[in-house]
Order: structure tokens, then sequence, then C-alpha cells
């Protein structure tokens, strides 16, 4: 094991349990990974331990929280159970803190994730203090052989006062080479293009550069990431796949998109991932992705020989297809980048690639208002993630998702969003089992016609027909026809007239 770290570095090797303790009460705490992939898997534990003995002696113990985006329980599920966390940035899905959110008990700071790392450099978000870097070696030089995720950790290895690597056996050690960690972002006034401009372009180097005299501690660990099984896909989902390669086909046909595609982004969760293994049987050939995490559909677009790369941040896979992955990493190796997320999902980037931006959403309104985070307007469930930094600069945007939820008793086509991440501008396409709407040069009216033929639920269709009726009389104004205070409460109205099925 010793074999993956650089014989200088060896004598600070300690336990997770000491190297928690050199992290201070009130400080913040860079830490690495990504959708449960490349993060620190032994200290997060132990200091959640720490925290919870220190609290049993009466004393305050919580620090602030930076990751690359959701992480894994040991971290995230350990730390908001040790109610250790004071503030958390940039996305969370973990259900025990999603909670502590929820009740007020966490201050959650949820942002666009290729704003993260600049932020981090204008000072809007403090001091860093320590930095808690999973990566799978230390080279004789010094330099840092990254894991299997990138998210921020150039950024925290930067601006830490102090580091803490952990190095994990379990990360296959051909994961070398995979990695392009791109040094040649700066702020205003020194900003340059970033010369990218194919998916497959490396700008950077393998490997993090550090300053070793800010190494205070190195752990070994031997872990698995959280590797989570995707849901088989269902008849929506299918369906939905089966929309979207309609539309892809159409738009070849018609000349706006090559034969190739152009470079897929595809979003985090079950639809997504079933778009992508939809594509398999597609008739498109050697196309690429730029996107934020390499998912199962994915690999399997690889594996079809109709996925010529894959540019992204992290994985997020199944225990299966992590297993497939480490079997063959030498052969996935050349076919894949992972970068940093300000790269990954960088505005610049996105816009002059043309990304075909895919992803899931919670509800959308009528006029195709995106609400990707909150349920009823103030319970946040994950966050935006990348879905912003991808809708708004993409060749093409689009949202998917089933037409309904909680088994049909609620419509995912509304009035009005109850909270909204994505404007109407940012929403060109939306699909749902029910079908696709090409929102693209139509008026909001126009827009509201065809999103409820075409996406909402038949059992929802005539309620919001009938809303959209009375708004179109009633309205102030006519460009996007609403009732205020009816629009919100629209799932109660339907509720309480018994025209939703519960
Ligand atoms: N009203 C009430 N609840 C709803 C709802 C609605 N309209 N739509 C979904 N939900 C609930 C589901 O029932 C589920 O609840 P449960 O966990 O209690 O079962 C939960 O929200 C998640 O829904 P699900 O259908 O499992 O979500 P998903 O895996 O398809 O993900 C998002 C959908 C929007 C949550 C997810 O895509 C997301 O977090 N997006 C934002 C970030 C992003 O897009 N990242 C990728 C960019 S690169």
């Amino acid at each position: 094991m010793t074999s993956r770290i650089s014989a200088q570095l060896r004598d600070r090797i300690m336990s997770a349990d000491a190297a928690a303790r050199l992290i201070t009460a009130g400080s913040t705490v860079g830490l690495s990974g990504f959708t449960g992939s490349g993060y620190p898997k032994a200290v997060p534990l132990a200091l959640a331990a720490r925290i919870e003995a220190e609290h049993a002696l009466g004393n305050a113990f919580q620090i602030r929280v930076w990751t690359g985006a959701s992480t894994g329980p040991e971290l995230d599920g350990a730390l908001a159970k040790a109610n250790g966390i004071e503030f958390r940035l940039p996305y969370n899905s973990d259900p025990i803190a999603r909670e502590k959110i929820n009740r007020g008990e966490m201050d959650y700071f949820d942002m666009h994730l290729s704003q993260v790392a600049p932020m981090a450099w204008q000072g809007f978000l403090g001091p860093l203090d320590t930095a808690v870097v999973e990566v799978s070696g230390i080279r004789a030089d010094g330099s840092l052989i990254p894991s299997s995720s990138i998210g921020n950790n150039k950024t925290w290895l930067d601006r830490a006062d102090q580091i803490i690597l952990e190095v994990n056996r379990w990360q296959n050690p051909a994961l070398e080479g995979m990695h392009d960690i791109y040094y040649g972002t700066a702020l205003p006034p020194h900003r340059v293009p970033i010369p990218l401009v194919r998916p497959d372009d490396r700008i950077g180097e393998a490997y993090f550069r550090v300053d070793p005299a800010k190494i205070v501690a190195i752990v070994e660990t031997d872990a698995p990431d959280r590797n989570l099984p995707f849901a088989a896909p269902d008849a929506a989902a299918h369906a939905i796949a089966g929309h979207l390669i309609e539309f892809y086909r159409h738009e070849v046909a018609r000349g706006r998109l090559p034969a190739t595609l152009l470079p897929l982004q595809s979003g985090v969760g079950n639809i997504a991932n079933a778009v992508l293994t939809g594509l398999v049987a597609g008739p498109f050939e050697d196309m690429t992705s730029y996107t934020e995490v390499i998912q199962d559909g994915m690999l399997d677009l690889l594996d079809s020989g109709k996925l010529r790369m894959a540019s992204a941040t992290a994985f997020s896979l199944s225990p299966e297809a992590a297993a497939r992955l480490n079997a063959n990493m030498r052969t996935y190796r050349d076919r894949m980048i992972l970068r940093p997320q300000e790269i990954s999902n960088h505005p610049e980037l996105i816009r002059r690639l043309g990304c075909l931006a895919m992803n899931g959403l919670i509800e959308a309104d009528i006029y195709g208002n995106v609400n990707s985070t909150h349920i009823m307007g103030s319970r946040i469930q994950n966050g935006i993630g990348g879905s912003g930094d991808f809708a708004r600069n993409a060749y093409v945007s689009i949202f998917m998702t089933p037409s309904t939820a909680k088994g049909g008793a609620i419509s995912a086509i509304v009035p009005q969003a109850s909270h909204v991440d994505h404007i109407s501008q940012d929403v060109q396409v939306l699909v749902t089992e029910q079908g696709l709407a090409d929102l693209r040069g139509l008026s909001p009216k126009q827009r509201a016609e065809v999103i409820i033929e075409n996406c909402a639920h038949p059992d929802y269709r005539p309620a919001l027909n009938d809303y959209y009726r009375r708004a179109r009389a009633g309205s102030y104004g006519q460009q996007t026809p609403m009732l205020p205070g009816e629009a919100l409460s629209w799932h109660q109205r339907y509720i309480d007239t018994g025209t939703m099925r519960m």
C-alpha cells in the first residue's frame, strides 16, 4: 500500500482519528467527492465520531463543508447525523443532510457547480482552512494521482491552509492518465479563452500540483465508492427515450444537427440513464459526450461503439458498472477524460461545443419554467447542480420527466411552478412519456397549448385546460396569462375538489 505514497511523505501517514484531530471547530473544510465517487471515506467518519464525543461533553463543534457535489454516507450522512455541519455547499443528495436542511438546522448554499471554484477564488466564500482529498496515489515528485472524481479538488488543494490526503487502494491504479487538470483559469481582468475546442481535447496535466509543506496528514484507506444501482428503466423511461431519439432523428433529417449529434450532456438519475441506454439502439454513430458525470448508460454507449469518448468530472456508477469499469480500466481510460468541474461545466465551453443538454425536473409549468430543486416551493430535494450551467448555454436545452409523480397523485405539469430554477428561455424542449414539446420559437401562449397537449398526463389535461381558459379570460395581461393566487394553490384546489387522483 505504501508503494502508492512517495517515500519523502511517508512520515505523514497516520490514523484517520489522528488526522481528524487536526480539524478545528468552526473551520471550513473543502472535501473531495462528486456524485458518490472520490470522496474521503475515513477522516469524515472519524471527525463525526469526534464531534459526537465533544457534543456529549457539552462542547459546541460544527464545521462548514464544501465539496464538489453530493458525496456518500461516510461523509455527508455521518457528519449530518452527528449534527456537525453548520453550513454546506454546493449540492447535496444525502437524506439525513436533506432532512436537517429542511428542518432549518443546517444552512445550505445551493449553487451552480461551475461557479464554486471561481467564487472560492474571488473570496466570497471566506478562507478555506483544511482540504481533505481522496487521491489514488502520491508520486515521487510529490504530485497527486487523482481518484474517481475531480470536482473542486484542484481549488481546495491550492486554497487550503492545510491538506489531509486519503490514499485509497480500492481505486484502480490504471486511473492514472485519465485526468486532465487545467491550470489556466484566472480571475478577471486576467482571464483568457480556455483552449478546448473538442470534447476530446486535453488541455492540462494528468496530476494535481501540491505544496508538500501544506500536507499535514496522509491516511491510507481501502474502501469502495458509494455505487448505487439504477432502477431498470420502466415504461415511462423507455417512452421518454423514444421521444427524444425521434426528436434527434428529426433534427438530423432537417439539417439542424449533424448525424453524429453534438456532445451529449446527461443529468443525474434513472431517466437520464435510460435515455443513454436507449441511444445504444438508436441510429447515431461516432457520438461524443461533454458532461458532468459518467453513468452506466454512458458505459453501455461506449461499449456499443456508438460513443467515441466521454468527458466528465466524475463517475456515478452502479456496483455492476463500477466492476465493469475497473476490470477494463485501461481500455476505457483512453476514451474518457475527467476534468475539474469548473471546466466540465464551463459556460464558455458548453456554448462553444454546442452541448445537447438533457436534465431531469420536479415540475414544469405550462409556459416551460422548470423547478429542479424544491418540492411545493420550499422543501429542497437535491439542488440545481450543473443543470443551470448546461441549460443556459446548451445548443438545445432539454428537460425530461414522467408526467406525474407519487404514483400518479401529482401532475409534473402545473399552471405555475412553485419555484423556478430554469426560466422559460432556458427550456427549449420538454419531454414526458406522453410526448415531446418543441418550444423553440413559440410565444408563452403557444407554449402552454403544446405543453398541455403533448406533455401533460391525460388525467390532468382537463384541469390544466380549464385553468388556462380561465387565465385567458381573467388575467391582468395576456402575454403570459395567469391567475396568481390560484396558480400556486393548484394542487390543493384539485385535491379539494376531488379532481386530482389520489
Ligand atoms: N411533486 C412532489 N414530489 C415530487 C415531484 C413533484 N412534482 N416530482 C418528484 N417528486 C419527488 C419524488 O416522488 C421523489 O420523492 P421520494 O424520494 O420521496 O420518492 C423525489 O421527488 C425525487 O424524484 P425522482 O423521480 O426519484 O427523481 P429523479 O431521480 O428523476 O431526479 C431530480 C429528478 C429533479 C430530483 C434530479 O434530476 C435533480 O436533482 N436535478 C437537479 C440537479 C441536476 O439536474 N443535475 C444534473 C446536471 S449535470
